[in-house]
């Protein structure tokens, strides 16, 4: 992640674009965050990037809590109206919100460690960080993969649906 990941966070909040397309934009930015943990990952403990650590943990809460926040608000209920949503929704969805009440927990776990070790702090279990932000990022890259293979791509055939229904109805 860099500086201009912020920027990018920030625009977020002011939702512009299709919701598809808002959601694709905003699980890349997080993918973009989980190369970014990887990456710390591998380097620890020798090679640990300081920048990196500061910049990746200032992102961390407002990303995840910008993108909980709109799927939860808004998304989730678009699928919600839909007849093809898919079977047994709401359990579905309850599962996605109990993961990103997880998540969100366990990311200020992690931006308070990666402050730390961008301070130059060396008093922790190199080991043990290695294993919390392997455990954090690989199950956020599943539940990404899930949002979007189920619900992104619901949404994204909907609206495009609904663009040709009206550009069908604009011709007659
Ligand atoms: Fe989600």
């Amino acid at each position: 992640m860099d500086a201009h990941a912020l920027n990018k966070i920030d625009r977020l909040s002011k939702p512009e674009n299709s919701s598809s397309t808002w959601w694709r934009d905003a699980h890349g930015l997080q993918l973009k965050m989980c190369d970014a943990l990887e990456e710390i990952a591998d380097s620890l403990p020798a090679n640990i990037d300081r920048q990196m650590c500061i910049v990746t943990a200032k992102c961390m809460a407002s990303l995840m809590r910008e993108a909980h926040k709109m799927e939860e608000t808004v998304l989730f209920s678009q699928l919600e109206a839909l007849p093809d949503r898919p079977v047994e929704f709401s359990a579905t969805v309850e599962r996605l919100k109990f993961e990103h009440f997880a998540d969100e927990c366990y990311a200020e776990e992690i931006a308070e460690r990666l402050l730390y070790l961008g301070a130059g702090g060396t008093d922790v279990n190199m080991e043990a960080t290695g294993y919390m932000l392997r455990g954090f990022f690989e199950a956020l890259r599943r539940h990404i993969a899930f949002e979007q293979e189920h619900l992104v791509r619901l949404l994204a055939a909907t609206e495009e649906a609904a663009a040709s229904n009206s550009a069908a109805s604009d011709r007659h």
